[in-house]
């Protein structure tokens, strides 16, 4: 038996259909570009090719699909995109991609852009068999309900065809493993294979399938391995892509504790493909990562929380009910508690905004203390404007900090200021209406309500006063 480093040493180029028009899921934007786990599906399927070892790609995208060409370049900026001006079959989708294939690598996998959850073990085992002297190696499962899938038509360990539904028997349509929709071909035989591949089908669409027959027609080899139902779902509405989300989630928190992360109601928290964390940490329930999120070691993301581009950094605290936006940069220990949204701001270790605040492109020194109801004001209509808070700087509750403002090290602003003006290191601000105070008034309003007056001044009438 051939070892996988020996499979793996083999060149490989993945073929990537995409051109198809995904009409079932009723949108303006390419199926492909729909996501999963806040990924596209084409990145999901790129990522998977290139873990499974394969050195080049082809994506197939159709005739104006620029936004799908552009996803490919974020993506994988190496990866060619050809274009299938017609759409008349997988097998005509392939050849689109003829140029590359003809570079002869030694492995050509052929994989659906809409078919998001395949593992790279699963590609692997393809190549495998390909090391292994057979000319293509096809993804088999058993779905539950069988109906629209190819039919995988075997002979002892080998694969004589695949029938698609249209085209089967009733015996044929009575054999449960079907066609994954992903086939691995030698390089060798490749091109000869899908040329000689016709549009006698009942579509009238070059089928991809075809290849089996055609192979064994050439003396060559083909096999069927296995895969599990949720590796090679496929995704044509929008329903098939919540139930794919459901499968990626599970997949996501299995990860996530595997990796030491703590979480009391897994099934509430919602995960990126891309999120990060370090040990320990711990997630309470209902808490939503959104792309880009990093949680560093021992910190703890409270309940109601939503996060997205940010770093929560170790032993960091975060909510219950707080929001993250992008470019939040929590340092160690910092505590970001209920009501607060931080944005575009980097808060030093150990600072603290414990209730109902507005972080937004800001810096907060170290330790400083951000009272409740704090609000940078960033924004004057027109642009944004940063605020600095100094390192030990205490925010008193309920502070407006219009922005560009700097508040100096270890400086105190007191409590309802609307601060326009940078306060020095040290200094106290106030900027907020002197309290006055009227001796005896509540008293006098007790003697008025009990002469049936309603309406109290705090000014004398202007009768009284001539
Ligand atoms: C295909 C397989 C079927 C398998 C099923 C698994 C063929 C003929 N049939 O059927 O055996 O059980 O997948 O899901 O291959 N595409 C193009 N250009 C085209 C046609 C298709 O790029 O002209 C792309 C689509 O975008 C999609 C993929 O090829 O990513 C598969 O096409 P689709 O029409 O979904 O094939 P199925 O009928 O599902
Ligand atoms: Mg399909």
């Amino acid at each position: 038996m051939l070892q996988r480093s020996q499979a793996m040493n083999r060149s490989c180029l993945a073929v990537v259909l995409a051109a198809g028009e995904g009409t079932r899921m009723r949108s303006a934007q390419a199926k492909v570009l729909h996501e999963l786990g806040r990924r596209s599906l084409l990145a999901h399927v790129l990522e998977v090719a290139t873990k499974a070892g394969a050195n080049d790609i082809a994506v197939v995208v159709g005739p104006d699909r620029a936004a799908v060409a552009a996803e490919v370049q974020r993506v994988a900026p190496k990866a060619q995109v050809f274009e299938q001006k017609e759409r008349r079959g997988t097998a005509h989708a392939v050849l689109a991609a003829k140029k590359a294939i003809a570079k002869g690598a030694d492995d050509i996998l052929v994989m659906f852009g809409d078919t998001p959850l395949l593992r790279a073990e699963n590609l692997q085992g393809l190549r495998q068999a390909l090391a292994q002297g057979a000319s293509i190696a096809v993804l088999g499962f058993l779905p539950a309900d069988p109906t629209g899938y190819g039919r995988l038509v075997r002979k002892g360990n080998e694969l004589i065809a695949i029938r698609e539904e249209r085209d089967a028997s009733a015996a044929e349509k009575q054999i449960a493993l079907c066609n994954g929709g992903l086939m691995a071909l030698a390089g060798a035989s490749a091109l000869k294979i899908l040329e000689r591949i016709d549009n006698a089908s009942a579509q009238g669409e070059y089928y991809l399938t075809d290849a089996v027959a055609i192979a064994r027609e050439m003396g060559l080899k083909a096999v069927a391995l296995e895969a599990e139902e949720d590796d090679v779902r496929g995704i044509n509405t929008k329903a098939q892509l919540a139930e794919a989300e459901a499968v990626l989630q599970k997949r996501l928190r299995a990860a996530a504790m595997e990796a030491g992360v703590s979480m009391m109601a897994p099934e509430t928290v919602f995960l990126s493909a891309d999120t990060k964390f370090g040990k320990d940490v711990t997630i309470e329930p209902n808490v939503v990562f959104g792309p880009g999120v990093t949680v560093e070691d021992g910190a703890l993301i409270r309940a109601f929380s939503h996060l997205e581009g940010a770093h929560v950094g170790k032993g960091a605290r975060v909510g219950p009910f707080a929001r993250l936006r992008p470019g939040a940069d929590l340092g160690v220990d910092v505590h970001i508690g209920n009501f607060v949204e931080v944005k575009q701001a980097s808060i030093e270790a150990g600072a603290k905004a414990n209730h109902l605040a507005y972080i937004g492109d800001a810096h907060v020194g170290a330790g400083a203390n951000i009272g409740a109801g704090t609000i940078t004001c960033n924004y004057d209509g027109v642009a944004k404007h940063r605020t600095d808070i100094g390192k030990g700087a205490f925010i008193g509750s309920n502070s407006a900090l219009v922005a560009p403002v700097k508040i100096g090290d270890g400086a105190y602003v007191g409590s309802g200021s609307v601060v326009t003006e940078d306060v020095p290191a040290g200094a106290l601000a106030l900027g907020r209406a002197r309290q006055a105070i009227k001796e005896g008034w509540a008293k006098r309003l007790k003697e008025l309500k009990s002469l049936g007056k309603n309406l109290v001044r705090t000014k004398p009438a202007k009768k009284k006063s001539k």
